[in-house]
């Protein structure tokens, strides 16, 4: 049992709170009505993310095909110390935390360097958050944890207030799943809320052969396919909508003139669709795809120029030795 004091302390330490958007969010129904007004129709991949989802995506990380989280990670391990010490954050605010497992790294690092107070990360899953603020509260007992439930595509403007020099994280490659004008906009908003002190680690999967790009999104044991598909279920709850998932498969294909995943749900028939919350149907002929998530691949050229037309410099890049995954670590110029 655990003593009311424990209990106190775990309270305050952890805190978990709604990030207000700073401009409004288009919801789901937006986007579909959005996405699927468009040849291919696509959506947009934040809703994989709900608790299953999440699961699954932590699944995906343990295939042996999926290699950017075990590459990143490695990484992380191998140079947390130098790069904590050269950013000496007192805050580290992640987009897009999940189960925050590779920050460990990070915040290992940090309390060996000490300076570090806060963690606040950021994700859509609540779920994942609560779980992930949990195990940290346990291993870090020092650090006070603030998460924030929300878009952080929306919110950066609306992070609390504070003076001190942060980190900002956003690992994994999900500066993929932006086009170049997002990642554009995305970049440039992002850097309208740092200081300059503040810096970003940045992780993003590398261009490599389209035989193991396109083995890590289609994993032997399904697992992948089994997330991609799950968005069907995530409408089917959110949108009263009647998709068969056996009517559609997964489909990962790497395209190369645009350096990029392309994950795909395939219509397996022709079929007609109804969303209550829409009040509408959809036709899809067989072979219709749908555009649900792209996955973009940097050189180290593309990346150090993306950050840099978002007025970044790059203070260290790290590739190991198989230039298998990046990550970057930069400030404002
Ligand atoms: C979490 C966006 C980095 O693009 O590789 C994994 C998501 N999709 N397998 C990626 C994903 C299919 C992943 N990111």
């Amino acid at each position: 049992m655990r003593s009311n004091l424990e209990r106190a302390v775990d309270a305050a330490e952890f805190s978990c709170r709604p990030l207000a958007p700073v401009r409004p969010v288009p919801g789901l129904r937006e986007d579909l009505l959005q996405g699927f007004a468009r040849r291919p129709r696509s959506l947009p991949p934040k809703y994989f993310y709900d608790a299953r989802g999440s699961q699954l995506f932590e699944r995906i990380c343990a295939t042996p095909e999926y290699y950017p989280c075990r590459s990143e990670a490695a990484l992380l391990a191998a140079h947390a110390a130098e790069l904590v010490d050269l950013a000496q954050p007192r805050i580290v605010v992640e987009l897009g935390s999940g189960n925050s497992r590779k920050t460990c790294h990070i915040l290992s690092a940090a309390e060996r360097l000490g300076g570090l107070r806060e963690y606040w990360p950021l994700d859509v899953c609540r779920e994942a958050l609560e779980q992930a603020g949990q195990r940290l509260t346990r291993r870090y007992p020092w650090l006070r944890i603030r998460a924030l439930v929300g878009d952080y595509l929306a919110g950066l403007g609306h992070l609390p207030a504070t003076g001190e020099r942060r980190l900002f994280l956003f690992l994994g490659g999900t500066i993929g799943n932006f086009s170049p004008q997002e990642a554009r906009a995305f970049l440039t908003d992002l850097r309208a809320c740092m200081g300059p002190e503040d810096f970003l680690l940045l992780g993003a999967d590398r261009v490599k052969s389209a035989v193991v790009l396109e083995a890590a999104y289609n994993d032997a044991a399904g697992v992948t396919a089994a997330f991609n598909l799950n968005l069907l279920q995530v409408i089917n709850r959110e949108l009263q909508a009647d998709f068969d998932p056996a009517g559609f498969c997964h489909r990962a294909l790497y395209n190369r003139r645009r350096m990029q995943i392309e994950m795909l749900l395939v219509a397996r028939r022709r079929q007609r669709v109804h969303v209550g919350a829409l009040e509408r149907a959809f036709e899809f002929a067989r072979g219709e795809a749908i555009l649900t998530e792209i996955s973009r691949k940097f050189t180290r050229r593309t990346l150090t120029a993306m950050l840099e037309q978002a007025g970044f410099t790059v203070v260290r890049h790290i590739e190991g030795g198989e230039h298998l995954f990046s990550l970057v670590l930069a400030r404002l110029s």
